[in-house]
């Protein structure tokens, strides 16, 4: 069987990528799911902390740079279940990395023992970002509640989508000829990722076919960090509503996390790993979200109301 794969991005810096991708590795491995932890924000690697290694041994630089496989740069957690592949790859440009390399990157990380690999993304969008971000199984992000950040994502997702129909215009072999079609026609009214969409599947039955194929179980799964009253969490149902409208994607509301003293103490290292681990597996808010995104639900406006 192999690893099912979910990447954390967004957009935003400090939206609380890293901490979700560590308290949701903590929760899944006290379950009793083989978990592996990989490090993706190139420059601003600190997963490692989060779930306190404190001197990683190999990093994800040594697989890139052809020094070891990817099996060897897993180090274990004091965690039983839960592993890590740190990113310290400051020793190379980031944007150096090919797409080869990272589809290589990703045809291994399937083929490890593990039942998930969680990949925290650095903030920002740059192509590897994006092309780390797409590669994944369950393409997941992590906003605030508040405009800015929900700005942000909006930002990004459209880049995402950029980069999601390049690459199927290329694997297709029909980029010449869309952008031929695209200088030639009218493009005037095309203001949004849906409406481009649009235009491309107009152009033939083909083009229609091929987008509708390769789109089709395309989905966002949303995450809300530090919400703190119902107003916040309600803020998700209409971020869902506004990506199915404007992106034309299908989106899911996957769940949230309130600004909780418990997460401080275990982002700062206040208490022992294991004291915070014992609290991050039995909350109720971080167990709903992996429950949510391990059975790609989602959740409703009932239980919050019960809640
Ligand atoms: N639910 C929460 N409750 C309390 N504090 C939180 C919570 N989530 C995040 N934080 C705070 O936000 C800070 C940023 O979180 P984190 O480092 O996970 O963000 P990030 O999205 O990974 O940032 P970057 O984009 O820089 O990698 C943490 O140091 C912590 O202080
Ligand atoms: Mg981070």
């Amino acid at each position: 069987m192999t690893a099912e794969i979910w990447t954390l991005g967004g957009g935003k810096g400090g939206t609380g990528k890293t901490f979700i991708t560590s308290s949701l590795g903590v929760n899944l491995a006290k379950s009793g799911r083989k978990v592996i932890l990989i490090d993706a924000d190139l420059g601003g690697a600190n997963l490692h902390s989060f779930v306190r290694l404190k001197k990683p041994k190999h990093s994800l630089t040594d697989f890139f740079e052809n020094r070891l496989p990817l099996e060897k740069i897993i180090e274990d957690t004091q965690i039983p279940g839960l592993k890590l592949v740190t990113g310290d790859i400051h020793s190379i440009n980031p944007q150096n990395i090919k797409y080869a390399q990272k589809l290589r990157f990703f045809r291994h990380i399937r083929e490890l023992d593990a039942d998930y690999i969680i990949v925290d993304l650095g903030g920002g969008s740059n192509l590897n970002t994006l092309d780390t971000f797409l590669l994944a199984d369950k393409l997941v992000v992590v906003i605030l509640p508040e405009i800015t950040s929900i700005e942000n994502l909006y930002q990004f997702l459209k880049k995402v989508l950029f980069r999601k129909i390049n690459r199927i215009l290329r694997k297709h072999r029909m980029k010449d000829s869309v952008l031929e079609a695209w200088r030639k026609g009218d493009t005037r009214g095309i203001h949004s990722i849906g409406e481009m969409i649009r235009f491309l599947k107009g152009l033939s039955f083909e083009t229609s076919l091929i987008i509708d194929e390769e789109l089709a179980g395309f989905k966002v799964s949303i995450i809300l960090n530090q919400v703190r009253d119902r107003e916040h969490i309600e803020m998700g149902f209409s971020v869902r509503s506004v990506i199915m409208k404007y992106f034309g994607i299908s989106a899911m509301y996957a769940g949230y996390i309130g600004h909780n003293d418990l997460f401080w103490r275990f982002i700062n290292q206040i208490q022992p790993l294991s004291q915070s681990a014992v609290s991050l597996s039995n909350n109720r808010e971080i167990s709903a979200l992996a429950r949510n995104l391990e059975e790609d639900k989602q959740i409703t406006l009932t239980e919050i109301y019960h809640a």
